[in-house]
């Protein structure tokens, strides 16, 4: 019996990313990938690379610069208002859950910052009913709110005012069309390897208005003109990642990522809708394709599905702590036969059980 993980975090890789990454860890010449230094020629061409294949997935256009950071999305938090916005200048913030609202908080600690519309967690306000200020320098939002299962499908041209993105749920899972946003993040480890990376996208014009005063490893100008390498780089997780985003085009690039994503979701949905023993709290137009919350109509059977979903070799089924619940994260590296897998439990559990 294979055992199956849905975790939202760290998620699973790709078997062939996996045997990869175990060749780089014994080496060649007899060096490590862990013993890397980041000054060597062979460092820059992983980093390089991984920015090559970033930018053929997402056909960048010059005027988007690539940074690979440390911190996660929740330093993004704050670093993006203290890189994006000056003195006495405002962002608007899209409220929708938990991990948006957690980035305007942290924004509102060191900038002015305006909430421009708010979801009860189980929908997405649609881009007609935010309200947008004349003044605000940019609008923030969360495209997929993982706790909640929510996700954004389409991105409106806020034309005079860029979005800014907590992508880390999404991420390279669908084709993704760039003119609205000014800056997108992400962190590595659901859709793209490990813990300890950063994924940054960010318009060159919002370089340029950057403030001074930011700490060095921390300012997205200083990294930008320093390839990412203002201090020791995170080596072993941008090394994965490159791997990821080779996986990703030799796997048919953004077009067919989505489309596995899509049949794994409809696959997982299907079975809850299957009849009134599970329940999904997200409104269907915005349930996540990456991210599926769900509950069981009777909340107290939950201990025993997670036991009996293990002994079935499913593994990290537990809802955010935040919601409760239940919830199985389905990004790149989940297989669909995890998700068939996980479909057929959910089948016989709610048969014995209902
Ligand atoms: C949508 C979203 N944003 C931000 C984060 C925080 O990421 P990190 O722990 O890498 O800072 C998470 C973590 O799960 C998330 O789901």
């Amino acid at each position: 019996m294979s055992n199956f993980s849905f975790a939202s975090a760290q998620a699973p890789l790709p078997a062939s990313v996996l045997a990869e990454i175990r060749e780089d860890l014994d080496g060649r010449d007899g060096f490590s990938l862990l013993e890397l230094p980041f000054s060597t020629p062979e460092f820059e061409d992983i980093r390089a690379g991984a920015e090559a294949e970033l930018r053929a997935l997402l056909g960048l256009a010059g005027d988007y610069r690539v940074l690979f950071l440390q911190g996660g999305a929740t330093a993004m938090f704050s670093l993006a208002p203290m890189n994006l916005l000056r003195e006495g200048e405002s962002a608007d913030y899209i409220a929708t859950g938990l991990w948006s609202r957690r980035a305007a908080e942290a924004a509102s600690r060191v900038a002015n910052v305006r909430i421009a519309a708010t979801g009860d967690g189980r929908f997405l306000p649609p881009p007609d009913d935010w309200r947008v200020s004349r003044d605000a320098l940019f609008l923030h939002l969360t495209s997929t709110e993982t706790a909640e299962g929510l996700q954004y499908f389409a991105f409106p041209d806020l034309d005079r005012v860029p979005i800014v993105a907590d992508m880390t749920a999404d991420f390279l899972t669908r084709p993704l069309a760039l003119a609205p946003f000014g800056l997108i993040y992400a962190s590595a480890q659901k859709n793209l390897g490990v813990a300890g990376l950063t994924i940054v996208v960010l318009h060159e014009s919002l370089l340029r208005r950057a403030p001074s005063g930011v700490p060095g490893p921390f300012s997205f100008a200083r990294q930008a003109a320093d390839r990412s390498k203002v201090n020791t780089p995170p080596v072993f997780a941008l090394a994965v990642a490159g791997k990821m985003l080779r996986w990703l085009r030799l796997g048919g690039g953004l077009e067919a990522a989505s489309a596995r994503n899509a049949r794994k979701a409809e696959t997982l949905y299907a079975a809850l809708d299957a009849g009134d023993f599970y329940q999904c709290p997200a409104t269907s137009g915005d349930r996540s394709t990456v991210s599926v919350r769900f509950q069981l109509a009777e909340a107290r059977l939950e201990p025993q599905f997670l036991r009996e979903a293990e002994d079935a070799g499913l593994f990290h089924l537990k809802g955010h702590p935040a919601v409760g619940g239940l919830r199985a994260s389905l990004y790149n590296g989940v297989t669909q036969e995890a998700v068939e897998a996980l479909a057929l439990f959910l089948a016989d559990f709610a048969r014995r059980r209902g």
